[in-house]
C-alpha cells in the first residue's frame, strides 16, 4: 500500500516540494510553504461529499436568480439574545461560526451555556477537543444551577425536547481527532455543533503540529463541508494567538461565515461579544455578558455599566457612543496635571493615543490652552474601546474640564466630531443616541449644530444645545467660557 504523501505548496506562488524549507526555492519568499496531504489514490481518504440528491450524476447549471429557492432559513435561537443580536438574530442552519478570543476569557463557558439552552429543542453536539468529558461535565454541572435557579435563558416557544435544564439532547464527545469527530457528526446529524476549539484538533493524515496552520485549515475546510451538507450549524472556539490573530494567520476569516470576537477585560467582570464578519447580519454588533460565579449572565442595559454612577467630578464628562445599532452611554474621565517631564505624557485607555493627541492640539490652538506644558491621561469607564470619532466632544469636554477644575453640570451628554479647524462635525445614528440618554434621564445633550432633531429633543424632554464649534459647544456645556482667562 502506498504511503499517503505529504506536499509543502508555496502560498505565493503555487510551487510544490517533497520537503519543508523556510524559504519558498521558487520565488524566495519566507514561511511561505504549507503543508498539504496528497489524495491518497487507494480510496483511504474520507469519502468525497455526496452529490446532490437532486440531480445525481447530472451536470450542475446555472439558474435564473428569481427561481433560485431561498430554502428554509429559520434561523435558530441560541437562547441568549446578547449572543443572537451579535449573530443577525440566531444561528442559520449550515452556517459556520469562528468565535475568537484570548485564553479564559470565557469562551467555552458561553458556547457551554448556549448549547445547554439550544438543546432544549435541538439535538446539539458539543466537542470538547481541550477538556476531558469529566471536566466538562462539572462544568456544565455548576452551570446547570445557575440555569436551574431561574435565571435561565428565554427559552424558545415550542416543545422541549427533554424536561429543562436535563440537558438529554446535549450530547458531548471528548475527542481531538477529525476524523471521530466527523463521523459523530455525521452520524448524530444534529442541528447545532460545538468545536471548542478548532486549534485542538487534529487531522492524523498531516503530519504537522495540531494548531499549525495546515491543521486548522484542514480541519476546518472539512468541517465546513458537512456543515453545509448536512445543514448542521458549527460554532467553532478559536484561540487568538500572541500576534492577536484568530488561528494564526487569520487563516479561518474567509472560511467561515461569521466571525466573533469574545473580548474583555480578565479582571473586570463584563465580557464583550463583537461580530467582525457576517455574511448574514451587521458587523459591530455589541453583545455584553458578566462573568458571575456560575457563568454568563447577559447584561441587557449595559449603559448602566459604563456609567460611573458616583458623583460627577472635574474631569468627567459623558458621550453617548454607538456599538452598531445599539448606542451606549459611556463616561469619560480626564486627568490634565502640570507636567514634570520635558515632553508631557499622554496616555489614553479605551481611546487611541493618536485621536487623543489630536484633539489635545485642537484645543491648544482654537481655545489658546496651554495644554503642551500639561500631563493629560484619559480613560473610558467600564474598559470599553471607543473608536468613533463621535467620542471627541466628550474628550474635550473632559479634559478641558479637568484643566480648568470644573464640574460639568449633572444630566448632560456630549456628542460630536471634531474637526482639525475646531469645528462640529456631525455624527452618525444621533437619534438612536439621544433616545439612549433620555432613557437614561439625561436632560441636556450637546450636538453639533444642524441636527434637525428639535422636535424629538422636545417630546423626549431633553434640552437640546447646538454648537458649529468646539469653543461654542464648551460654552453651552460648561456655562463659562473655557478658554476664559486660562
Ligand atoms: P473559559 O470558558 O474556560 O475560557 P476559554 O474557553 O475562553 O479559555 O473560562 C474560564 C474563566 O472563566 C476562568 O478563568 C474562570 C471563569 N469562570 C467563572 O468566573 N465562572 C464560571 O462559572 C465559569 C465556568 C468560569
Ligand atoms: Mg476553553
Amino acid at each position: 500500500m502506498a504511503r499517503p504523501t505529504t506536499t509543502y505548496v508555496c502560498q505565493s506562488c503555487g510551487a510544490q516540494t517533497r520537503q519543508f524549507f523556510g524559504r519558498c526555492s521558487a520565488c524566495g519568499s519566507w514561511n511561505s510553504l504549507v503543508e498539504q496531504s496528497a489524495p491518497a489514490s487507494d480510496g483511504r481518504r474520507r469519502p468525497a461529499p455526496a452529490a446532490d440528491p437532486q440531480a445525481p450524476g447530472r451536470p450542475r447549471r446555472s439558474l435564473p436568480m428569481h427561481s433560485v429557492g431561498e430554502g428554509a432559513r429559520q434561523r435558530l435561537s441560541s437562547g441568549y439574545a446578547e449572543l443572537d443580536r451579535v449573530l443577525g438574530g440566531g444561528l442559520v442552519p449550515g452556517s459556520l461560526v469562528l468565535v475568537g478570543g484570548d485564553p479564559g476569557i470565557g469562551k467555552s463557558t458561553l458556547l457551554l451555556q448556549s448549547a445547554e439552552a439550544m438543546a432544549r429543542r435541538h439535538s446539539v453536539l458539543y466537542v470538547s477537543a481541550e477538556e476531558s468529558a469529566q471536566q466538562v461535565k462539572l462544568r456544565w454541572r455548576r452551570l446547570g444551577e445557575q440555569l436551574l435557579a431561574g435565571e435561565a435563558p428565554r427559552a424558545e416557544p415550542g416543545p422541549a425536547v427533554d424536561s429543562p435544564g436535563a440537558g438529554a439532547a446535549l450530547h458531548l464527545l471528548a475527542e481531538t481527532d477529525l476524523d471521530q469527530v466527523l463521523q459523530e457528526i455525521e452520524a448524530l446529524r444534529p442541528a447545532v455543533a460545538v468545536i471548542d476549539s478548532i486549534q485542538a484538533l487534529h487531522d492524523a493524515e498531516l503530519s504537522s503540529a495540531p494548531g499549525s496552520v495546515a491543521q486548522v485549515r484542514d480541519c476546518a475546510a472539512a468541517l465546513a463541508r458537512i456543515a453545509k451538507r448536512q445543514d448542521t450549524a458549527l460554532l467553532l472556539v478559536g484561540h487568538v494567538t500572541k500576534e492577536g490573530m484568530l488561528a494564526g494567520p487569520k487563516v479561518l476569516e474567509h472560511l467561515v461565515d461569521a466571525v466573533l470576537t469574545f473580548e474583555g477585560d480578565r479582571f473586570a467582570s463584563h465580557r464583550l461579544l463583537r461580530a467582525v464578519k457576517n455574511r448574514f447580519g451587521a458587523t459591530h454588533e455589541l453583545g455584553v455578558f458578566e462573568m458571575r460565579d456560575r457563568g454568563l449572565v447577559e447584561v441587557s442595559n449595559p449603559s448602566e455599566l459604563f456609567l460611573g454612577g458616583e458623583e460627577l467630578s472635574p474631569g468627567t464628562a459623558t458621550i453617548v457612543a454607538c456599538e452598531g445599532t445599539r448606542p451606549l452611554v459611556v463616561e469619560l474621565q480626564a486627568l490634565v496635571s502640570t507636567t514634570s517631564y520635558a515632553s508631557p505624557r499622554r496616555t489614553a485607555t479605551g481611546i487611541g493615543t493618536n485621536r487623543l493627541h489630536q484633539i489635545l492640539a485642537v484645543l491648544e490652538k482654537h481655545l489658546g490652552l496651554p495644554l503642551s506644558r500639561f500631563d493629560c491621561y484619559l480613560a473610558v469607564a467600564g474598559g470599553l474601546e471607543v473608536e468613533e470619532p463621535a467620542a471627541d466632544l466628550g474628550v474635550a469636554a473632559a479634559v478641558v474640564a479637568s484643566s480648568r477644575d470644573l464640574t460639568l453640570p449633572p444630566g448632560t451628554v456630549l456628542v460630536g466630531e471634531l474637526g482639525l479647524g475646531g469645528q462640529l462635525r456631525p455624527v452618525g445614528q444621533l437619534e438612536l443616541r439621544l433616545q439612549e440618554a433620555a432613557r437614561l434621564g439625561f436632560r441636556r445633550a450637546v450636538v453639533p449644530r444642524g441636527s434637525g432633531l428639535g422636535g424629538l429633543a422636545a417630546q423626549l424632554d431633553l434640552q437640546l444645545l447646538e454648537a458649529g464649534t468646539v469653543a461654542e459647544a464648551l460654552v453651552a456645556a460648561l456655562g463659562v467660557n473655557p478658554a476664559g482667562d486660562a
